[in-house]
């Protein structure tokens, strides 16, 4: 619990707070976390890169280029961390940040990350009042940093107002706090859950296919939350354009059914969790033609062939698996998806509505029921992310 092995990396911008960095260092270092700072070229005017090193036991990075011929990599250093933290921030490196302009180091990294962000801005009086800031404060908050306010005091200048970096210990308390709340909510820690998302394509010739309109967000949704919530995920995705914010999840890509069951099955055995989330083809050519096909006749038939399905393979299989399997129905649809619980040997099953407009097949927001053998809950419109909470909710109790 606490700091203890969480990596820090450490943004340290050019602001006469950062005289204060050296104390957070060793109350980090203290708390037994793992300290990596990145200064901006600035940064060396405020503090000494020797004491700074000296007390994070590791070197400071500063450059792209090093002088015997390499370089820091940006990627590797933002993969490593468990949150960045930017303390100092200042009102330049706050608007670099937020507008994305990579000139040093420090920024390349921070757009690298997937990790929780932590901003301690550090700045005169007036900067922090300034419209440009807040805007810029706001839309950090609104990617989803999280803010430690300036505090009231003393400024560098002499004038006395909002400003302050926050003291060394309300900031170590704010990420060792952040720690403790997340730890406590890995819900799924330990846990290897497998997920299908999206649609698939099945060809028919060089340049066509038969696919679905299957956004793959619900898949995503469930896959980011899962992770969230501690555990190790796979996602194994049809053809869809969505990212993955999470270091916690290894995406596989697929096109077929038939490469996402060959997919899903180097992963199933050692999953505990697994949810088809995938709208897979049921059916497929039976030849793919290796040249276009033109057209000549009026009508055209084209002979299709039934697609392995993937979720009954996965509940004939089972053996220490939690299998979710989902169903969109436009008919009896309650009797369906519970038959299909049954049948396909389900631990629960999710049911899409489609009589609301604004839920299922590429929409952001979904309605869904859940059934388990002896249990049925209904869920009001959501978000897709909170769609998913409530699944994951439910898998967990
Ligand atoms: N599924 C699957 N592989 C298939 C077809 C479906 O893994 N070849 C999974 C979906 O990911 C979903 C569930 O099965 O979780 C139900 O899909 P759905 O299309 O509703 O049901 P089907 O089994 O295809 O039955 P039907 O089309 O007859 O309703």
């Amino acid at each position: 619990m606490g700091l203890s092995e969480k990596k820090i990396l450490l943004i340290v911008s050019g602001g006469i707070a950062a005289y204060k960095i050296n104390n957070l260092v060793r109350d980090f270092i203290k708390k037994n976390a793992e300290v990596q700072v990145l200064m901006t070229p600035n940064a060396e005017h405020f503090v000494s890169k020797l004491t700074l090193s000296t007390l994070s036991k590791k070197p400071i990075f500063t450059d792209f280029f090093t002088e015997n011929g390499t370089w820091n990599s940006h990627i590797e250093l933002a993969h490593w961390a468990d949150v960045i933290l930017v303390a100092p921030c200042t009102a330049n490196t706050l608007a670099k940040m937020v507008h994305g302009i990579c000139d040093n180091l420090a920024i390349a990294t921070y757009l690298s990350a997937k990790c929780p962000i932590f901003i301690a801005p550090a700045m005169d009086l007036e900067m922090y009042q300034h419209p440009s800031t807040k805007q810029n404060l706001e839309s950090a908050q609104h990617f989803g940093h999280q803010i430690i306010p300036a505090e009231h005091g003393e400024l560098a200048s002499g004038l006395f107002g909002l400003g302050r970096m926050a003291e060394p210990e309300t900031i170590s308390k704010t990420i060792e706090n952040f720690f403790n709340s997340a730890e406590h909510s890995q819900k799924l820690k330990g846990k290897n859950v497998l997920i299908t998302a999206g649609p698939t394509y099945e060809s028919i010739d060089p340049v066509r296919f038969i696919g679905n309109h299957s956004s793959g967000k619900m898949g995503f949704a469930l896959a980011e939350e899962a992770a969230k919530l501690g555990a190790k995920v796979v996602l194994i995705s049809g053809p869809v354009s969505l990212n993955i914010n999470s270091k916690n999840i290894d995406i596989q890509k697929v096109t077929s059914a038939k490469e996402m069951f060959d997919e899903v099955f180097k992963h199933y055995e050692n999953s505990d969790i697994a949810i088809a989330a995938a709208a897979v083809s049921d059916y497929a050519p039976k030849e793919i033609a290796r040249e276009k096909i033109k057209k000549n006749d009026d009508n055209f038939t084209l002979e299709l062939v039934k697609n392995p399905d993937i979720l009954k393979a996965m509940g004939e299989k089972k053996t220490k698996q939690f299998l979710v399997g989902f169903a969109l129905e436009t008919e009896n649809e309650e009797q369906n998806a519970k038959e299909k619980l049954i049948r396909k040997n389900l631990d629960m099953i999710v049911l899409n509505s489609l009589r609301d407009e604004n839920a299922g097949f590429g929409n952001d927001t979904n309605k869904v029921k859940i059934f388990t053998k002896n249990s049925e809950k209904d869920f009001p419109l959501k978000s897709k992310t909170e769609v998913a909470k409530d699944i994951l909710g439910e898998i967990v109790r």
